[in-house]
């Protein structure tokens, strides 16, 4: 009985099965391509495409940093410029106070720059007389002192224009008397002066602020450590 069924099955259902099959190619054009054709040449690279649109802004925030420390205190201290004039003071002091201008510093840090100019002159033979700025009747030390002399080798009377000008440090606040002075030079005897001839003679004061840009004179430099 077995064998019979299986007899029946291989001469009926398996040739069926095979015919079946041919009958239905899945893909016919292709099929009858591969017999007559050859394949073609490979296609051309394509045309590069457009740039894409920008994308959508991230919305993503960093977290706040940390509050900074403060800042040092700021040294800007307030400045006052003062200046005194004198026309034509013909001045014919050869030793002594010439003029007198006074200022107030606001700070005990600060420098003072004093520029007093004018006309000059000093008559004599083998003379020297020396012009000095002084505070509260004190020269500058500190760098140095303000000064300027005139020699005279003849007996000329010849007058120039002149500036004597520095910048004092170690000068307490408050009110100073700034003067400009005339007296001898060392090893030279004293001429016959005249300041301010048939002109404006000007003094200007200024309150400098707390650091010294240059530090030349070692004096200061130990000072202000
Ligand atoms: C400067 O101050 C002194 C003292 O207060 C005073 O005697 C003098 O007249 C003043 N000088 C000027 C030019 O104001
Ligand atoms: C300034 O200096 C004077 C004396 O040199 C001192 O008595 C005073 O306390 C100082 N003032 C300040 C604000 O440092
Ligand atoms: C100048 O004298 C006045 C009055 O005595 C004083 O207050 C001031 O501190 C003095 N200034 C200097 C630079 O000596």
């Amino acid at each position: 009985m077995m064998a019979r069924a299986i007899y029946i099955f291989l001469i009926f259902c398996v040739p069926t099965y095979l015919m079946a099959n041919e009958e239905i190619p899945t893909e016919p054009n292709c099929e009858a391509c591969r017999t007559a054709c050859r394949d073609g040449r490979d296609g051309r690279d394509g045309i590069a495409g457009r740039d894409g649109r920008d994308g959508v802004p991230g919305a993503c925030l960093g977290e706040n940093g940390e509050k900074g420390y403060d800042g040092p205190p700021g040294s800007c201290v307030e400045r006052k410029v003062y200046q005194c004039t004198w026309d034509s003071s013909n001045d014919d002091t050869d030793m002594g106070i010439i003029h007198q201008c006074n200022a107030t510093k606001l700070s005990n840090t600060t420098g003072l720059l004093v520029r007093w100019s004018g006309s000059l002159r000093n008559r004599g033979d083998q003379v020297c007389n020396r012009w000095f700025v002084t505070f509260n009747g004190t020269e500058c030390l500190i760098p140095a002192l303000i000064d300027a002399q005139l020699y005279s080798g003849g007996d000329g009377n010849s007058f120039g224009p002149a500036t004597i000008e520095g910048i004092c440090y170690a000068l307490p606040r408050g009110e100073v008397q700034i003067e400009l002075r005339v007296g001898s030079c060392l090893y030279y005897s004293l001429g016959d002066s005249l300041t301010g001839w048939d002109s404006v003679s000007r003094m200007i004061i200024e309150e400098e602020t707390e650091e010294p840009g240059v530090v030349s004179s070692p004096i200061l430099s130990s000072m202000l450590e």
